[in-house]
């Protein structure tokens, strides 16, 4: 006897399955293929990624009616919206389908981006939460990430869907990407179960700094996780950086990411400064060494103040004394 979740799943599976075909092998699947291509994905990493397309009519409902499917487990499953009179119609048209992957590597949810930007309706509309979907808990692409991730030591946290993809095709495989959120204690959890380092690669613009700040504030309380952060320069994200540089460049900007928490902070507290003002400088010092008060390791104290000092042709000692008397001010 299968359960419903399994249902649920073989729903999802089938429903993948589907939107594959459409897009790689018919008339109707043309013009997002030939988004995908021109984003730069080979026929082998839509194959790879199992992605889809769901096109502008009703695609899954006659499908699975077809199959005698239970009505009941249908309304369920997250891929139809239901109206008033109780009838389901698809909920995804449209779209380029990516489907979202169990640790098991099931499908049991998409997101879907639209080929053209429109007012009205989000670029990635995703599946809502069901039964085997609980978006704070999955990250995707980990069933991929945590098997490479135990080779490298690490895990690569991305912002979205086409940039852990971009990583993949430049021979990164363990990254990885919240639901278009910010990091739960759930995904953190699971990722703590596979390594102690997680590299930080969110999008170089501004809410992507924005984010990446955020996320050091939540990973903070994660003494058994390491952190690198990663930032991709002129405002691009991961996935244009590739377009951009190329897959060696981009390579080596991820692997080699040594770029710790603390100097990630002391360039973030730059923002909306001007520092050729005196009044604004000495309140960003301020800052700085009200993070430098909380690094438990006085070496790494030590090798910020000299920063500090040099960058601001400051007086080590005097910087020193200033944080020692923030010291006594803490509780
Ligand atoms: P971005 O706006 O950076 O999109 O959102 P992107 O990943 O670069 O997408 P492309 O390159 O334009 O295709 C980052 C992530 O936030 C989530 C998605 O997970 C997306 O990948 N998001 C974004 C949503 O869930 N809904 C949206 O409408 C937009
Ligand atoms: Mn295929
Ligand atoms: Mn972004
Ligand atoms: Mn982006
Ligand atoms: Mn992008």
């Amino acid at each position: 006897e299968t359960t419903v979740n399994q249902q649920l799943i073989d729903f999802h599976e089938q429903a993948a399955k589907l939107y594959h075909h459409i897009l790689v092998n018919t008339e109707m699947g043309e013009p997002a293929l030939k988004y995908l291509n021109d984003r730069g994905l080979s026929d082998e990493i839509i194959s790879t990624y199992n992605l889809g397309f769901a096109p502008d009519k009703r695609l899954l409902l006659p499908f699975f009616q077809e199959k005698k499917a239970d009505f009941q487990l249908l309304r369920q499953s997250g891929l139809f919206i239901e109206n008033q009179e109780g009838q389901l119609r698809d909920r995804f048209s449209g779209r380029v389908m990516f489907p979202i992957r169990n640790q098991s590597g099931k499908t049991i949810a998409f997101s879907g981006r639209v080929l053209v930007k429109a007012e009205n309706s989000p670029k990635y509309l995703n599946s809502p939460e069901t039964d085997i979907f609980n978006k704070r808990k999955v990250l995707f692409n980990f069933d991929i990430a945590r098997a490479a991730g135990r080779q490298t030591g690490d895990l690569v946290l991305f912002e979205g869907f086409m940039d852990v993809i971009a990583a993949y095709r430049a021979g990164v495989k363990n990254g990885i990407a919240s639901m278009g959120t910010s990091l739960t204690s759930d995904q953190i959890v699971a990722i703590e179960r596979i390594t102690k380092k997680l590299v930080i690669c969110y999008d170089g613009d501004e809410p992507g700094q924005d984010a990446t700040n955020r996320a050091i504030g939540l990973l903070n309380d994660e003494p058994n996780l390491n952190l690198n952060i990663v930032q991709i320069p002129e405002r691009l994200d991961p996935d244009e950086y590739l377009k951009k540089y190329g897959s060696d460049k981009f390579q080596k900007l991820i692997t080699g990411a040594v770029e710790t928490p603390i100097g990630f902070k002391i360039q973030f507290l730059k923002k909306n400064r001007n520092l050729d003002n005196e009044s604004e400088q000495l309140d960003y010092i301020n800052d700085v060494l009200k993070v430098l008060v909380t690094l438990s390791s006085p070496v790494e104290q030590d090798i910020y103040l000299n920063q500090l000092s040099s960058n601001f042709h400051l007086d080590k000692e005097t910087l020193k004394q200033q944080l020692s008397d923030l010291r006594q001010t803490m509780p």
